[in-house]
């Protein structure tokens, strides 16, 4: 038998026995049922499948008959309300169900009393306020948790009492404004807790205290104006802290000194005016660390001291005039890592989204493209004027510093009225500089 007439007829074999599983490519990445990696499906009318598909069906309530055999269930883009106790048949193997965008108002934990192996449960974009709990422990595997985007302006502390798998909680764009002290109380596996645009204005303390395993959290587009230090002390393994686009004056002092692993820190577009030495001085891991759109006028030496593995440094749309020295000559950024990015540009006026990083390879691709021959005259007036620049700026900063600020400086002399310029000379003058 010819090769292919044999994949064809696996083929057929295949889909035969699974109907609707979606074959991708070869017979060979099929999806095994028994995963219940149910492909997706372009039928509509909820066949006996591993998903059944009832999306965008104009749907009031939750269909009946459905094959217990499901893995998956989408019911989202439907005009659901009200999800009545009993309503989901017995699906024993269900494990993602999507009702985003319907029109449901309470969010009644004991209605998925039928569905032990939900995993995964989106009921964002509908008008939930109330989220009622109950004792009894329906959603024990549940893994993951969309409520963003409702209404919700209050969550009971009792809320998320049985939920003892889940990893991530989205709640963003709400109007919770304040989270109750112990609402997160009992998850301990939850890994991921989105909490932008609530129009929080405060955190109260212990609000995160008992989160033992998680990595992300999320606070930006709120309001918040200061953040009282200990609020994150009991996070041993968060990786990474979103604070951006909220309405912060300074950093506590001693806000940041117990999160052992943090990596990504996003502090920008907030009203920081100066940060005080020590505020990064635990965060050893930390690779990112952004500051852009603040207030920040001046770096004192040794913020950024102990930051060994800091890669990404973002201070663009500041207005900072200074960038100090420390006493053994330590500059501030002194600890950087040598491959590290610094981004400076777009200081003050430019507003935002003027971020740029300029390194070696962005000048040098400026030069490639901007410089041409140039007369040994001009050349010379050239140089002598870039190194008038440079001189001024040479004393400012040690290696790392002035690998920067010579990016910066080529592009903003005055090198228009010299007219064009010899790449290679540039490149080579660039290159003596650099490594000065
Ligand atoms: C949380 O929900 C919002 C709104 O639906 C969405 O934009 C965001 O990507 C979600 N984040 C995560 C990590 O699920
Ligand atoms: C909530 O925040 C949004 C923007 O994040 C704002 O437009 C809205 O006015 C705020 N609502 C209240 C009640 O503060
Ligand atoms: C750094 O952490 C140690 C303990 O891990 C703590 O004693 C010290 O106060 C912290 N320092 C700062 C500046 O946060
Ligand atoms: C750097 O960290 C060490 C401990 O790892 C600490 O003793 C020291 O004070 C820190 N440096 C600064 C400038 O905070
Ligand atoms: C510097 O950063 C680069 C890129 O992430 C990394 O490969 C390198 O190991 C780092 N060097 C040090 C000394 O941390």
């Amino acid at each position: 038998m010819g090769r292919k007439l044999r994949h064809l007829l696996m083929f057929l074999l295949i889909t035969m026995k699974e109907p609707n599983l979606q074959v991708d490519g070869w017979w060979l990445s099929t999806p095994k049922a028994a995963d219940c990696k149910c492909a997706p499906s372009t039928d509509l009318s909820c066949k006996p499948s591993p998903r059944c598909d009832c999306h965008g069906l104009g749907l009031i309530s939750i269909p009946k008959n459905l094959p217990k055999s499901i893995c998956r269930l989408d019911l989202y883009n439907n005009q659901i309300r009200k999800i009545k106790p009993g309503a989901f048949p017995n699906l024993p193997r269900l494990q993602k169900l999507y009702l985003k965008r319907n029109q449901i108002k309470i969010f009644q934990i004991c209605v998925f009393a039928n569905l032990p192996q939900l995993e995964k449960l989106d009921l964002s974009f509908n008008q939930i306020t109330i989220i009622q709990s109950s004792a009894s422990e329906n959603l024990i595997n549940l893994k993951q948790l969309y409520l963003s985007s409702n209404q919700l302006t209050i969550i009971q502390p009792s809320a998320f009492s049985n939920l003892p798998r889940l990893q991530l909680l989205n709640l963003s764009n709400n109007k919770i404004r304040n989270i109750q002290p112990g609402t997160f109380a009992n998850l301990p596996r939850l890994e991921n807790l989105i909490l932008s645009a609530i129009n929080m204005t405060m955190i109260q303390p212990g609000v995160f205290s008992n989160l033992p395993r998680l990595q992300g959290l999320c606070l930006s587009n709120n309001e918040i104006t200061m953040i009282q230090p200990g609020t994150f002390a009991n996070l041993p393994r968060l990786g990474k802290l979103v604070l951006s686009d909220n309405q912060m004056r300074i950093i506590s002092l001693g806000l940041l000194a117990n999160l052992p692993r943090l990596q990504l820190l996003f502090l920008s577009d907030n009203q920081i005016t100066k940060i005080q030495p020590g505020t990064f001085a635990n965060l050893t891991r930390l690779e990112k660390l952004n500051l852009a759109s603040n207030q920040i006028t001046k770096i004192k030496p040794g913020t950024f001291a102990n930051l060994s593995r800091l890669e990404e440094l973002n201070l663009a749309v500041n207005q900072i005039t200074m960038i100090q020295e420390g006493p053994n000559s330590n500059i501030a950024l002194s600890n950087l890592n040598t491959t590290a990015t610094v981004v400076t540009s777009g200081h003050g006026q430019t507003g935002r989204g003027q971020s740029q990083a300029i390194t070696e390879s962005n000048t040098n691709t400026y030069l490639q493209d901007h410089v041409h021959t140039l007369p040994a005259e001009v050349f010379d007036q050239f140089s002598r004027h870039l190194a008038k620049c440079a001189l001024a700026h040479r004393e400012a900063a040690e290696r790392e510093a002035r690998r920067i600020i010579l990016s910066n400086l080529f592009i903003t002399c005055d090198h228009t009225s010299i007219g064009l310029l010899d790449r290679h000379r540039i490149l080579a003058l660039f290159e003596k500089f650099w490594d000065g």
